[in-house]
């Protein structure tokens, strides 16, 4: 499926965190930075639980025109988000090359490749792990589990938590894509 030039890579690409993954975050972000959500709109559950933390935020995506690798907002201290998979490796490395701190939500796949290994060791990076997986879909149990993968977040190069969650939770986030979505599928429905 294309969007108006923008082609997911994979339909996990489009895989929308629910709030019970968004809240063990939370706590590790200082409360007088501005946070930036790369790869979010305005319901997104990252922008949503930072904002009820009272924590400014500014929030960008691709579908409103700003994609990461070219845009930046004017002020911000730290990123928190989860990407998209596919790109995880560019991803990792803007926000390296960016120089601010960054939290971002990553398949635990990730680890079973030597790059994020040579990360960890050179750049000290930190990782949040949970008790539990993520449900990201409604139909299947995820068949991975999923990390905070940190650069100057955590006070530890590893930190544990809890999920707390009992059934799926969709994202309010889905809602904005659809609407997003919806008047860029002229003529490829
Ligand atoms: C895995 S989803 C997660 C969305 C949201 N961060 C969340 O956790 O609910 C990643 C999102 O990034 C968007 N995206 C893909 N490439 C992007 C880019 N280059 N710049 C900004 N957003 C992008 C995708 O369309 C998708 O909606």
């Amino acid at each position: 499926m294309i969007y108006a030039g923008y082609t997911p890579k994979k339909s996990s690409d489009e895989q929308y965190t629910p709030a019970y993954a968004v809240a063990p975050i939370i706590k590790y972000i200082p409360g007088n930075k501005i946070v930036w959500c790369p790869f979010d709109t305005e319901h997104s559950e990252y922008v949503l639980a930072l904002k009820a933390a009272g924590i400014r935020v500014v929030h960008s995506h691709i579908l409103t025109g700003e994609d990461f690798f070219v845009y930046e907002p004017e002020e911000w201290d730290l990123i928190v988000s989860n990407p998209p998979f596919s790109i995880k490796q560019k991803v990792v490395e803007r926000c390296l090359a960016l120089g601010k701190p960054f939290a971002l939500l990553l398949s635990n796949l990730w680890l079973n490749s030597s790059a994020p290994v040579h990360l960890f060791r050179e750049k000290e990076m930190q990782m949040l792990l949970f008790d539990k997986r993520i449900q990201f879909t409604e139909k299947n149990a995820a068949y991975f589990g999923s990390s905070y993968f940190c650069w100057e977040v955590l006070p530890r190069q590893i930190v544990f938590e809890n999920l707390n969650r009992s059934k799926y939770e969709e994202s309010r986030m889905a809602d904005d894509m659809k609407k997003l979505i919806k008047p860029l599928m002229n003529g490829h429905e």
